[in-house]
């Protein structure tokens, strides 16, 4: 079976084909046109240029991945789409798109969520090598997904393919959302993930006489959601302070300040996600999202579900942010599922879309 992806949800044009045989998954292509030099100028994403970069992309990124699969439209099987969440405009591009070339080429639709695209980017295997990863379904439910993006941070429980349920969310602020106001407030650019965590790795302890402690917000909450607000407040009262006492923000101090919010976004993050772990008896824990690209959180989850004998996957690098793959292959599982058939004129833009409980 082989599915087109189409994926628009933010500031990536993305579209892939993937070739599923007996769940052996096989990425023909996987195109990402990225925006990220656009939307820096103005220091975050700016929805009508966004849909504008899409309007624009499309055609040449759906163009590529066809060709790079070597296929045409009459090998693939099923066209899968983001329909939400993300922005609402952006949303719509890939949707008139892809219900253009379905109607065109008489294929089947399949709206996806894009956090569930975000889950599946665990099963993508590597481009270089071809190699599926075994994630065997037998050793790996109930599992629980830390999706942490710009725009989400959540911990959704998952019973088998397709069988999900959110136990916790941030009640404010996303995870990434917060390294972006971080970077922002410093002067780092955007996006802030990268940059906060390679100044996070730059700060030299030895050399600051200044002492630095960002709160861990609701880290003891019996709940499992978070909130990053309070965190970008304190940064901003730190920054704040700061100036008032005309202490200069030297690049040390900036590196330290980076590697106090990065520690304690991560404390929260992991905490929660162990605690959770722990009570939903899980058998696997699964990191996805942008954010899911941080090293030290990568490193951290992994050791602490070591720890606790737990099984752990993160996606591959080139995985990490928006793509069309993970797309595809949400769409694959819901076929497999059968809970497809959706027809093609009841797909809309949900910009709010929420994983649905089991
Ligand atoms: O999933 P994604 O590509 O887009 C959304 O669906 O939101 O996530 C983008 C987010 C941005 O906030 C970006 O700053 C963050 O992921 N990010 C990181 C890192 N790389 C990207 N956050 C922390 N550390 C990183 N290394
Ligand atoms: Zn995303």
């Amino acid at each position: 079976m082989r599915i087109l992806g189409i994926e628009t949800s933010c500031d990536e044009t993305s579209v892939a084909v993937l070739e599923v045989k007996k769940d052996k998954i096989k990425i023909l292509s996987n195109i990402v046109s990225s925006q990220v030099k656009i939307h820096s100028f103005y220091g975050g994403v700016v929805p009508s240029l966004a849909a504008r970069e899409h309007e624009k992309n499309l055609k040449p990124v759906f163009e590529k991945a066809l060709k790079e699969a070597k296929t045409k439209m009459v090998g693939i099987d099923f066209i899968a789409l983001t329909v939400g969440p993300g922005l609402e405009i952006a949303l719509w591009k890939g949707i008139n798109f892809a219900v253009m070339t379905a109607r065109l080429h008489k294929k089947p639709l399949i709206g996806i969520n894009h956090l569930e695209g975000h889950i599946y980017s665990n099963w993508l295997p590597s481009i270089a090598n071809f190699k599926s990863k075994t994630l065997n379904p037998k050793k790996i439910f109930p599992a629980l997904n830390l999706i942490v993006s710009g725009g989400h941070t959540q911990l959704v429980l998952m019973a088998g393919h397709g069988k999900f349920k959110i136990v916790g969310e941030t009640l404010d602020d996303a995870a990434g959302e917060a390294f972006d106001k971080v970077a922002k407030m410093t002067s780092l650019g955007y996006p802030g993930g990268p940059i906060v965590s390679l100044r996070a790795t730059k700060f030299k302890n030895q050399n600051s006489k200044i002492k630095i402690i960002f709160p861990r917000p609701m880290i003891n909450s019996k709940k499992y959601n978070f909130s990053f607000s309070g965190l970008k407040t304190a940064v901003l009262y730190k920054l704040k302070e700061l100036e008032k006492n005309k202490i200069k923000l030297t690049d040390n101090l900036i590196n330290h300040i980076c590697h106090e919010f990065q520690q304690a976004a991560i404390d929260v993050l992991v905490f929660k996600t162990i605690r959770a772990a722990k009570e939903y008896k899980v058998k696997l824990i699964l990191l996805s999202g942008g954010v899911s690209a941080n090293k030290l959180l990568r490193k951290t989850l992994g050791k602490e579900a070591e720890r606790i004998k737990l099984f752990y996957s993160q996606p591959d690098f080139q995985y990490t942010g928006d793509n069309a793959a993970m797309i595809a292959l949400a769409g694959y599982y819901k076929i497999r599922n059968k809970k497809s058939g959706a027809k093609i004129a009841k797909l809309k833009a949900e910009p709010n879309l929420r994983v649905k409980n089991w």
